[in-house]
């Protein structure tokens, strides 16, 4: 009888701590990491000589629109073909749960699904249809502010009445007891842009008993980018929750260089509560397309258009230009649509990926017939370009921001580290070679580097291809958010 399943030989381990690298072997027993060290007289089924190669932690993706790709591409060959062991879904304010009777998705919460019949009535019946159907990796769920207004609400153009509240809170008690690990907000976009600071407390409360996370694509990434942040600074202390800023950025050419205030308040407030940060590795954002956020770029891409399917992919200057019409006008012809827009600096999206406080998530959309790049890319383009070629921080740190860091901010206890006991969710990866291979013009490509990736101590992806094993499970709610 071999002591256990898999043993890992030879590999440079990252623990996800941020400890310097050590080789050692890894033995896996189950689900599990049964030993760290050396393991020089212990037997397996399978061994892996990993010379060369760096071991870490699954990634975790702690900003993902995957609530549906999980149900409808459960091999999620994005994510794990760059090491993504976990995804963190519903955030932006927008989640496939709850919604107990059907009611037609306005944008953006269409980045999900248009189609009402994929919403879930409840995270429990969203979650059994997961675990029927389980995915190649982990996820966990947030609840989305927009969703829960859409199931409560008649009208999303003003705050929410106090009868609303409470029912809106109501479901949200029922969801975090059912597993879901905190509430998103989307107070940027139009479903959930009158809801006043008050009504995002109010359902914050509700996290506290909870153990939940409260996690915000805040009202403004642009000019009123430090108000929005003391705003998230707000909700946090009034509910005593933690908090989390959505993919920061500072959007538009008159914001660019204000990472450094931006930060600056972000670490003045964590002196006295709990406030953390994602981010994606590239300068341009992708969401719904409007005319606002064409203007503060430098350069917009279609990224997909309901009644122009054939410019998905294109810029949007060459669009106008062909159908002979003003950039407003061409913005109207395509909607609904998304965009991919330069609109960032590329110091601030260095200074904020290198902040301690920073973890990294793709906010890829999955459904995007020409995706950012983001989607299959984030993870490979912080360790490969931003890491290994660009020396913005150690491989190590890189580590940290994609495991250990996430896993205790959003409570995925026994995950995010190499460490005896713990899951074995693991990625063996080249340090020479990984890099990013999605790129604007061709987004869908796999990272390069990723030798192999095991999630629940299952082979999930070996030799460039996934396997076809999909021990993914949910991740429910454990309450606990001690950092
Ligand atoms: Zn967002
Ligand atoms: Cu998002």
């Amino acid at each position: 009888m071999p002591d256990c399943d898999l043993l890992i030989r030879n590999a440079t381990v990252i623990d996800g701590t941020g400890a310097a690298r050590q080789t050692a072997e890894v033995a896996i027993r189950g689900d599990r990491i049964a030993a760290v060290g050396k393991l020089g007289n212990a037997s397996a089924a399978e061994e892996i000589d990993a010379a060369g190669l760096a071991l870490a932690p699954g990634f975790i993706d702690t900003h993902a629109h995957d609530d549906l790709a999980l149900l409808n591409t459960p091999l999620m060959e994005p994510k794990i073909s760059q090491g993504v062991t976990c995804v963190i879904n519903g955030n932006c304010g927008l989640s496939i749960a709850p919604l107990p009777t059907p009611k037609a998705p306005p944008a953006p919460l269409d980045l999900l699904s248009p189609d009402a019949a994929d919403f879930f009535p409840s995270v429990a019946a969203c979650f059994a249809a997961r675990e029927a159907r389980p995915a190649a990796l982990n996820s966990a769920q947030l609840v989305g502010h927009t969703t829960l207004r859409l199931a409560h609400m008649d009208d999303l153009d003003r705050p929410a009445s106090e009868r609303e509240i409470a029912a809106m809170r109501a479901s949200l008690e029922t969801a975090l007891q059912e597993g879901a690990i905190g509430l998103s907000t989307g107070t940027y976009y139009p479903p959930a842009a009158a809801a006043p600071t008050e009504e995002v407390i109010a359902l914050a409360e509700a996290l506290r008993c909870h153990g939940g996370i409260h996690a915000t694509h805040m009202r403004d990434e642009a000019d009123g980018v430090l108000d929005a942040i003391e705003e998230t600074g707000r909700i946090g202390r009034a509910a005593g929750v933690p908090c989390v800023i959505s993919h920061h950025k500072c959007n538009g050419l008159a914001n660019h260089g204000r990472s450094v205030e931006t930060l600056a308040l972000i670490d003045r407030l964590a002196e006295t509560q709990e406030l953390g940060l994602d981010a994606y590795p590239y300068a341009a954002s992708s969401t719904t397309l409007s005319i606002d956020k064409v203007k503060a770029a430098s350069r917009t891409i279609v990224s997909w258009s309901r009644p122009h399917p054939e410019h998905a992919g294109r810029d949007l200057d060459d669009v106008a230009q062909e159908m002979g019409v003003s950039i407003e006008a061409a913005v109207a012809a395509l909607s609904p649509a998304g965009g991919i827009f330069f609109s960032m600096a590329e110091e601030d999206v260095r200074r904020i990926l290198a902040h301690e406080r920073t973890m990294i998530g793709s906010d890829g959309l999955p459904a995007d017939p020409h995706p950012h790049p983001r989607l299959w890319g984030a993870f490979a383009r912080v360790l490969g370009h931003y890491a290994r070629d660009e020396g913005l921080f150690s491989l190590e740190e890189a580590v940290r921001k994609m495991t250990a860091l996430p896993a205790a901010r959003y409570g995925l206890t026994g995950r995010g580290r190499v460490h005896e006991g713990y899951f074995a969710d693991l990625v063996l990866f080249d340090p020479a070679t990984i890099a990013d291979a999605a790129t604007y013009d061709a987004p869908a490509a796999p990272a390069r580097g990723i030798e192999m990736v095991i999630v629940n101590g299952q082979p999930v992806w070996r030799d460039g291809a996934p396997t076809g094993r999909t021990p993914g499970r949910v991740l429910k709610n454990a309450a606990t958010h001690a950092l």
